[in-house]
């Protein structure tokens, strides 16, 4: 086979972007990519192994953990503990950070979700990881809640593996994305979707229409007008599963707030940051339907936010509307 790049070979070569870099970005990747063919292989187990169902636990958001939470939450907390290139970790499954000590003076910090999409996991649909990684802040011997408080802008890369028909590993370093595809015949993650560029065509989208009645005004519109120029109508329910259809093929996804949940449903920092730093990076945009999520803050670790994500022209229309059509009933 020609050319066949792999994921280590692809961030070694791209190391030398990070002219001051000591080469541990690269390493924290190799982890996460490490850690996610291993949730991928007891992903695709789901149904035989008994991990497939809730664990009998709520997560900080007060849902029910799903085994395969609790199970990629920890594989990914043991890869970054070992790794040695962590200082801290903060993911949706936890009620707060995690100091990792055992790992020196390391300069970075992970956020994730584990699993994004876990009602899913029970019926065999696309679901995925979803990872930002940002440059410690804090000076003190142990991480503290600042250095995972930061804006998106601060993101130094993110990512996503989607468990689908496929398993694949998008990421960016702010330098464009780019997609891999992993060979289970032999283990890798090969370069198969170099430098993604969300098309310029958008005419699908992408909401939970049950909640129409409750959406403000402007995103109303939205949906009525995607609806009267016969867009397709596309809803997966796991985000990842959701953006990742959005990067390849354009459109927008959107998960708006409603009147008992101001804010939505999606956490700024486990999902849309790193989503966003991706979507932009291919050319498209994200907004909380105001302004650019990557320059929210970040006031708490699980703080969820309104989120419009996808092509550029779509999501300047939907923010055009609301801004029309504040304070309508
Ligand atoms: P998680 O499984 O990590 O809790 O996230 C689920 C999220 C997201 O992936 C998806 O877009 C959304 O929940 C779907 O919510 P609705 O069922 O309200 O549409
Ligand atoms: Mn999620
Ligand atoms: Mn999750």
């Amino acid at each position: 086979m020609n050319n066949l790049i792999t994921l280590d070979e692809f961030i070694i070569r791209r190391q030398k972007d990070f002219p001051f870099a000591s080469g541990e970005l690269s390493g924290l990747l190799r982890d996460i990519g490490l850690a996610s063919k291993i949730i991928s292989r007891e992903v695709n187990k789901a149904g035989l192994a008994d991990i497939t169902g809730i664990a009998g636990n709520e997560n900080s958001s007060g849902e029910a953990q799903q085994k395969l939470d609790v199970m990629a939450d920890n594989l990914l907390i043991s890869c970054l503990k070992n790794s040695g290139e962590c200082c801290g970790i903060a993911s949706e499954e936890n009620d707060t950070f995690v100091p990792i000590h055992s790992s020196g003076n390391a300069k970075y910090v992970v956020i994730f979700d584990p699993l994004d999409g876990s009602s899913n996991i029970d019926v065999n649909v696309s679901i995925g990881t979803i990872f930002a990684i940002y440059r410690r802040k804090s000076t003190s011997a142990e991480v503290q809640l600042e250095d995972f408080l930061q804006s998106g802008t601060e993101q130094v890369a993110a990512g996503y593996v989607l468990y689908g028909s496929s398993t694949m590993l998008v990421y960016t370093t702010g330098k464009g994305v780019n997609g891999f595809t992993l060979d289970p015949s032999i283990g890798e993650f090969c370069l198969s979707h170099p430098d993604i560029k969300l098309p310029e065509k958008a005419d699908i989208y992408s909401v939970n229409h049950s909640a129409y009645r409750e959406f403000e005004p402007g995103v109303k519109k939205f949906i009525d007008d995607c609806i009267e120029d016969a867009f397709k109508f596309r809803y997966i329910g796991s985000m990842v599963a959701d953006v990742h259809r959005t990067l390849l093929k354009g459109g927008i996804f959107m998960y708006p707030g409603t009147e008992k949940a101001t804010n939505g449903k999606l956490r700024l920092l486990y999902e849309c940051n790193p989503l966003s730093f991706i979507v932009e990076q291919a050319g498209g945009k994200a907004s909380d339907g105001r302004s650019r999520i990557l320059e929210q803050k970040a006031e708490k670790l699980h703080q969820r936010t309104p989120v419009y994500i996808g092509s550029s022209q779509l999501v300047e229309k939907v923010e055009k509307l609301i801004q029309e059509t504040k304070g309508n009933n």
